[in-house]
């Protein structure tokens, strides 16, 4: 039986290991999938030692992903972009290689639900650690534009500048704000406080998406505000499979079925 993880702090409330379980009886692999709790500035001990017991790969949350990113021998081009890590993999020369698959887990997400990009207008909401991880996988979809707006507008102008090479980005404060757009992502963590980013009334096109990258039983405030707005709703819920389904088959080389684990992951939420 190969080992798995998750490594979090706190990481009581983690869906991982769940998700994981299902997915391994699904396809037939034979692993054991944890929750492991490490003090917040030993993830990498934790790491090392789990590796010693049999651990051959990990998943990593909040607070970890850049000391993660920081204990690789081996970088995915799209971790180093990000500057974050959420699966760790053990190679068999015993060197730790790290990628992050929250980005493609939006993308695919979308495309589950048959969303596209392409010559879209593209607004992302939030500037942080979370965004960083999902712009490198937007831009690969063509929008015919992004925008990343956040409070604090220096960080937006900030990582519109990092991603500069790779398409139309453009960032700033919400007061640079101008047009519709057809798929709105909400990457902030205000919702987890309960808080609406400052909006204006006119964001979406018809037919446009509002995405919150966060989720739980009830819509989170953004989606609340977007629905009446004209907006069709989605929540972080199929993210969080579907970044769990690229860890998966990178460790197993087997992708599993998604659309069992959503619904069984959408009924333990109530
Ligand atoms: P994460 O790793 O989840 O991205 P983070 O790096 O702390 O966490 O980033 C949090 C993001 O949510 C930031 O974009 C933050 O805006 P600031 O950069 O201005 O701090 C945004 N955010 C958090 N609370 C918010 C609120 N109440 N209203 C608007 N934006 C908020």
């Amino acid at each position: 039986t190969d080992r798995y993880c998750v490594f979090g702090h706190p990481v009581g409330h983690s869906k991982s290991p769940m998700i994981h379980a299902d997915f391994a009886r699904q396809t037939g692999q034979d692993i054991d999938y944890t929750a492991s709790e490490p003090p917040v500035d030993a993830l990498a001990e934790a790491w090392r030692a789990f590796c010693a017991e049999g651990g051959r790969g990990a998943n990593v949350t909040v607070p970890f992903k850049a000391d993660a990113f920081a204990l690789c021998d081996t970088l995915s081009h799209r971790a180093r972009r990000a500057g974050a890590v959420n699966t760790l993999m053990l190679g068999g020369n015993g060197l730790t290689y790290g990628d992050t698959t929250d980005g493609i887990g939006l993308v695919r997400d979308l495309a589950y639900h048959r969303v596209s990009l392409r010559q879209k207008r593209v607004l992302v909401v939030g500037a942080g650690g979370a965004v960083r991880g999902i712009l490198e996988p937007l831009l690969a979809e063509q929008p015919a534009a992004l925008m990343v707006v956040n409070r604090t507008a220096a960080k937006a102008a900030q990582l519109a500048g990092d991603f500069a090479d790779l398409g139309n980005i453009q960032g700033g404060g919400f007061d640079t704000l101008e047009g519709r757009f057809d798929l709105v992502i909400n990457g902030t963590s205000a919702s987890l406080a309960g808080d609406l980013p400052p909006l204006p009334e006119t964001l979406f096109s018809p037919d446009a998406w509002a995405y919150d990258m966060m989720y739980g039983a009830d819509p989170t405030v953004f989606l609340q505000w977007a629905g009446p707005r004209g907006a069709k709703l989605l929540d972080g819920l199929g993210m969080l499979v579907e970044q769990a389904a690229e860890s998966f088959f990178m460790w197993r080389n087997v992708r599993p079925d998604t659309a069992p684990v959503r619904s069984r992951l959408r009924q333990s939420l109530n």
